[in-house]
């Protein structure tokens, strides 16, 4: 990105006065977007604090009139990058043994340099720091995504000194946060569980959350969080904080209530032993962090802004309407059937399809789970005209046509993992765990990444009709070593897996920047902005159970675009009761829709109906993928609802989602109050999506005003029904 540059040292002016048993404030760093500020301070000894994060302060207090105030004492006011070492004995963002096995760093301030984009959108703050003793440095990173209001952070770690140093704690970002209660929200579960969202206000001490698992590590775990101050999550009032890191390995998010009432966040890659060398820098990843005074609601969209415009690889372009194989044939792939699938999705309305697992492996044919992966090569006896037979027949059908791989595994029943012992994840005269009868290559060894972009490439190169690929993971690190590194680094691993995952990223973007990627790991496995600066999407979840969905989706959806969320309308039956094929349809219309199944298995109704949905969607995919989203009601209210509101930026359109999710019949008939809406404009009221309309505003025009605040009524009588509005201006 052009950026114009300019140097500063701060914005602040320096005054003289008395200070009280403390420090002088020297200078201060104003970060800042078009509603939020960081305040960044240093004293006259150049000791850095962070001031504060929260909503715009225009002229920090500090300097107003050219008069300085005083700081207490360091502790009472909180250290920019809580170091190990000094004065501080709070929880520590970075911790280091020097060359001479000294344990303590002093960050000093060095000064600071500002750029800003070309479009002048982000600004980007450097704070140079270095250690008061040592040649040992560290410069923090601030950029301002002045519309989107966010503010991540990271950190480049330097070892400037003559000898070898040893990180054991770098974190990417610390933020000191001034409240009275805090609330802490982030999300979890399992597979096909994912997401589940957990709530709890925080107690003194230290709360973490954090994953050990290196793959597939959002399974467990996001590395997102909710901070409400004070009083509980509320979705339009309060003060909110949301964050996320972007980092697709192990990492670690602490939450220190401290001794003086602040809330110290702490979040980077889990802390592990790292050898910096002589010379060598350590750039950490990104912490995103985005301040909302109107509770979560708006959190979340500032969220979403910035992920469409700078988070999500492509973030603007419009998603396809696709069709994957899974859930309807597994891995009962062959051409015939794959043929059947396209004429159906096509007749369907699917705009791309995709093959998934068991299309690969020779001597070790891909039938099951037990062979065959490592080895990318087309089983010729299930598709005798190779990928390129399948990808121009999707194309005379008028669709794209993507693949199913999973490059960074192997099975032992396979040619690969005869061939390359030495790639595989483990340690000599230990036991090589396996999940899924599979395990981990290495990719810490950059031949490993050749292999694995050369899988990709491969892929690529049988046609041109390939424009899309999904990347599953499924397993994650057990018992860990590398052939590779060396004996006394093996912590590392950790981190250059990472890494040698973003280098075959980063190759195949360099190639291919216009395939469509999604990042699936037994489902909702990798959703991190680590991945999704490469990847289009993510694979929700493989639990495509509509009840289960509207959980699931909604605590993703929390902290990631809709958009970039693949959501499929699938044939299996939900629970102990069926649903019908709208009330899928309109659950999976609220992410990046997809159908996952066989077309065959369906009924002329489920077909005519699965039709209908798609054509729905394409008429409202860019209110749903481009607008800002309501939560209206949480699937979590226990009154058996949920809604959620989409809303283009314009507040010409809008569409509400909403459901009766128990079984039972129901004499509740709440209203929902459309959130988001210019109350001065007029709207015409549709239900859509549906052969008979239950509400009896369906065709009405009504005020913004009164959608708002009366809302809409869809007369659920009973269980699992659900009915979706379409809102559009009438002048
Ligand atoms: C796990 C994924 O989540 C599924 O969607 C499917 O691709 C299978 N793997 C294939 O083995």
């Amino acid at each position: 990105m052009a950026a114009k540059i300019c140097t500063f040292i701060c914005a602040a002016a320096f005054a003289g006065c008395a200070v009280a048993g403390g420090y002088k404030t020297a200078g201060i760093v104003e970060i800042s977007t078009n509603d939020t500020s960081l305040l960044v301070s240093y004293t006259e000894d150049k000791i850095p604090h962070f001031e504060y994060f929260g909503k715009k302060i225009k002229s920090p207090k500090y300097f107003e009139g050219n008069q300085s105030v005083t700081q207490s004492d360091v502790g009472e006011e909180a250290p920019l990058y809580s170091e190990r070492g000094g004065k501080n004995f709070l929880e520590p963002a970075i911790e280091v043994i020097h060359p001479d096995g000294d344990l303590n760093t002093e960050l000093r301030f060095a000064g600071a340099e500002k750029s800003v984009s070309a479009d002048g959108n982000v600004e980007t703050t450097i704070v140079r720091l270095a250690d008061k003793k040592e040649k040992f440095f560290v410069n923090l990173r601030f950029k301002a995504f002045r519309k989107e209001n966010v503010i991540s952070e990271s950190a480049e770690i330097v070892n400037g000194g003559d000898a070898d140093m040893k990180l054991r704690k770098f974190v990417s970002g610390y933020f000191c946060i001034r409240g009275r209660k805090y609330f802490l929200t982030h999300i979890n579960g399992n597979w096909a569980n994912e997401a589940r969202v957990s709530e709890a206000e925080l107690t003194r001490g230290i709360t973490a959350i954090q994953s050990r698992k290196l793959v597939r590590t959002t399974l467990s775990e996001n590395p997102a969080f909710m901070l409400s101050l004070d009083t509980p999550r509320n979705e339009e009032s309060g003060e909110v904080i949301a964050g996320a890191l972007a980092w697709s390995g192990n990492y670690k998010l602490e939450f220190e209530f401290d001794e003086f009432g602040h809330l110290n966040i702490i979040g980077g890659i889990l802390p592990c032993e790292y050898i910096l060398k002589k010379g060598e820098k350590f750039d950490t990843p990104e912490l995103i962090l985005t301040y909302s005074p109107d509770g979560a609601g708006r959190a979340t969209r500032n969220l979403h802004d910035w992920a469409r415009n700078y988070g999500v690889y492509a973030g603007k372009s419009p998603r396809p309407l696709l069709l994957n194989c899974w859930e309807g044939v597994t891995f009962n792939v062959n051409e015939p059937v794959m043929r059947e699938i396209m004429d159906d999705a096509s007749k369907l309305g699917a705009e791309l399809f995709v093959m998934d697992d068991g299309w690969f492996g020779v001597k070790y044919p891909r039938d099951d789970e037990r062979a065959g992966l490592g080895d990318w090569q087309v089983n010729p006896k299930k598709l005798p005209n190779g990928l390129a037979g399948l990808a121009d027949y999707a194309a005379s059908k008028g669709m794209k046509f993507g693949v199913w791989i999973e490059p960074e595994m192997v099975n032992p029943q396979s040619e690969l993992a005869n061939t390359h012992p030495d790639w595989i994840v483990g340690f000599p005269g230990r036991d090589k765990p396996q999940i899924r009868n599979q395990w981990l290559l290495d990719l810490s060894n950059p031949k490993v990444q050749d292999f694995i972009f050369g899988v990709f490439d491969g892929v690529l190169k049988s046609s041109p009709n390939i424009s899309y690929i999904k990347w599953d993971a499924n397993r994650h690190l057990e018992s860990v070593g590398s052939a590779y590194i060396a004996q006394n680094e093996q912590e590392r691993f950790y981190i250059d897996y990472v890494r040698g995952l973003y280098n075959v990223y980063a190759r195949i973007r360099a190639k291919y920047p216009n395939v469509v990627l999604q990042a699936c790991a037994s489902g909702g496995g990798r959703i991190d902005y680590g991945a999704l600066k490469y990847n289009d999407e993510v694979w929700g979840s493989d639990n495509t159970n509509p009840f289960d969905r509207l959980f699931i989706q909604y605590g993703e959806t929390l902290f990631y675009p809709v958009k970039a969320i693949g959501a499929h309308i699938s044939k299996t039956p939900c629970r102990n009761f069926t649903t019908s094929m709208k009330f899928r349809a309109d659950v999976a219309m609220m992410c990046r829709l997809g159908i996952e199944m066989r077309p065959s298995d369906l009924t002329d109704d489920e077909t005519a109906d699965l039709k209908r949905a798609v054509e729905t969607y394409k008429k409202i995919r860019d209110v749903v993928c481009e607008g800002d989203m309501y939560r209206l009601v949480s699937p979590y209210d226990n009154r058996n609802f949920a809604a959620t509101a989409y809303v283009s930026k314009d507040k010409t359109r809008a569409v509400a989602f909403i459901f009766c999710i128990n079984d039972k019949t129901t004499t509740d008939r709440p209203y929902f109050k459309i959130g988001g809406l210019d109350a001065d404009k007029k709207y015409k009221v549709e239900e859509i999506n549906c052969p008979s309309k239950l509400s009896p505003q369906s065709g009405k025009v009504l005020s913004g005003e009164y959608l708002m605040n009366r809302g809409v009524n869809p007369r659920f009588r009973t269980g699992a029904l659900s009915a979706v509005f379409e809102l559009t201006e009438v002048k």
